[in-house]
């Protein structure tokens, strides 16, 4: 199957001063192949923030002595935001609906999604990049009252919602200041509601509470890419379960993976469900994906093969594409037969047979039917490489996230080594 159009090079609407740079460099090599132009990835590791938790000593016990059936007041030591009373005339209400509501296509025009839960919203608060993306919190009165009293993951809350508060007035006030300049007022807006405004405002019966409107990061691009000589994607193939998808996700997160690049017809990385299993890390994890509208169709890769040329621009030899395989024979679900693939263990995710550091990829098949033909060819024809977990005998096979995972975390096992042999 064919990706949409012709790839002159993948632009984004936040990179404009790239954009002329960059079409000029891949019109360039187009005409003169193998010159490296396009802007190379240098050299420094990822910049993953990992989620700060430890508190200030500022959490100050406020004790009330109101009846356990009247709603307490909020904690004094948080501002007072507007309330939500009526969840069917609210416009944060109607909102929330219409994402819930949204298929991926639509949900990638809104460029929204929403997230769920004390735990989940509090780890994307305290996460400094994660926490950018937040448009909207709503947070009954109920959760509100009680976090003052509350167990740690009350006191953590509260204190990340001080901090978004104060953030956001900052950035409000940067943006009326720039007189519209700025193209984004990327302010938090927060507001406490009732439970039923809560739950009309969530996609699950249990909302514990909380919800966040997030919007949704720009596409990936490798191109522009600042801090890798030596990157590492995981690469999707059509994962349909948003489970699967979330699941991984997070362990691209933990074995700091640089990027997921999702094939055309793979999984939505933002339905609400993917980012509920992602747990935050939707946020961290930079995402490209083929298939995206947002994305002009002339401006990403047009196939299989036009990705390979993307990935060698980006320091990935094709040599160094892995696709994960079910078992050593390659058999694929449909049937089809590749090359002999190697354990995984076995494969040296760090460096080239030549020895000399370089990036890599891994791509995963769809659950249940494995790799579309495009890539099955460049695995045939001796393009690109391929891997698999070696199971106990009688053993079909792995849920796709698992495989996924384990493979990641061996270059991780592989990454951490050589750091420790290096010291
Ligand atoms: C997604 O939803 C929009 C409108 O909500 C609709 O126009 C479009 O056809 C839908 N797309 C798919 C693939 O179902
Ligand atoms: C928020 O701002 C207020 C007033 O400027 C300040 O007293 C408070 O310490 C800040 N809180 C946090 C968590 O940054």
């Amino acid at each position: 199957m064919k990706f949409q159009a012709s790839f002159r090079a993948l632009l984004f609407s936040h990179a404009m001063i790239h954009i002329a740079e960059c079409k000029s460099a891949i019109r360039y090599q187009s005409i003169v192949s193998r010159v490296h132009i396009a802007p190379r990835c240098s050299a420094q590791s990822p910049s993953f923030v990992s989620p700060i938790n430890s508190l200030p000593a500022t959490a100050q016990k406020h004790q009330t002595c109101l009846s356990s059936s009247a709603p307490r007041p909020p904690p004094s030591s948080l501002p007072s935001w507007e309330r939500i009373t009526n969840h069917q005339t609210s416009k944060t209400v109607k909102l929330f609906k219409s994402v819930h509501k949204a298929n991926k296509s639509k949900r990638l025009q809104l460029g929204l999604t929403v997230a769920e839960g004390v735990r989940l919203v509090t780890d994307i608060l305290a996460d400094e990049q994660s926490r950018k993306f937040i448009r909207r919190i709503v947070i009954s009165e109920e959760l509100l009252s009680s976090v003052d009293d509350g167990d740690d993951n009350q006191r953590k809350l509260q204190h990340w919602l001080r901090v978004v508060h104060n953030e956001s007035i900052q950035r409000k006030k940067d943006y009326d200041e720039s007189d519209g300049e700025t193209s984004n007022d990327n302010s938090c807006s927060i507001n406490v509601g009732t439970e039923q405004v809560v739950t009309a405002c969530a996609g699950t019966v249990t909302t514990q509470g909380i919800v966040a409107l997030m919007q949704i990061p720009e596409p990936f691009n490798p191109l522009f890419n600042p801090s890798k000589n030596s990157p590492f994607y995981l690469v999707l193939d059509g994962l349909a379960d948003p489970g699967n998808v979330g699941t991984l996700l997070r362990s691209c997160a933990a074995s700091n993976v640089d990027a997921l690049i999702l094939l055309p017809d793979s999984c939505d990385v933002y339905n609400p469900k993917a980012v509920r299993s992602a747990m935050g890390a939707s946020f961290r994890v930079p995402v490209l994906d083929l298939g995206d509208s947002r994305v002009a169709d002339d401006l990403k890769p047009r196939d299989f093969e036009e990705l390979l040329e993307l990935f060698e621009q980006c320091g990935i030899d094709s040599t160094r594409v892995f696709a994960a395989t079910m078992e050593d024979s390659a058999s694929q679900p449909n049937g089809r037969l590749l090359r002999t693939s190697m354990p995984h263990y076995k494969v040296d995710w760090i460096a080239n047979t030549a020895g000399e550091s370089g990036g890599a990829a891994l791509i995963l098949g769809k659950e249940g039917e494995g790799l579309r033909n495009e890539v099955c060819n460049a695995v045939q024809q001796g393009k690109i490489s391929t891997v698999h977990v070696p199971m106990a005998e009688g053993t079909e096979s792995l849920n796709a996230a698992v495989c996924g995972s384990v493979i990641m975390f061996e270059r991780m096992r592989q990454l951490l080594i050589t750091d420790e042999l290096n010291q």
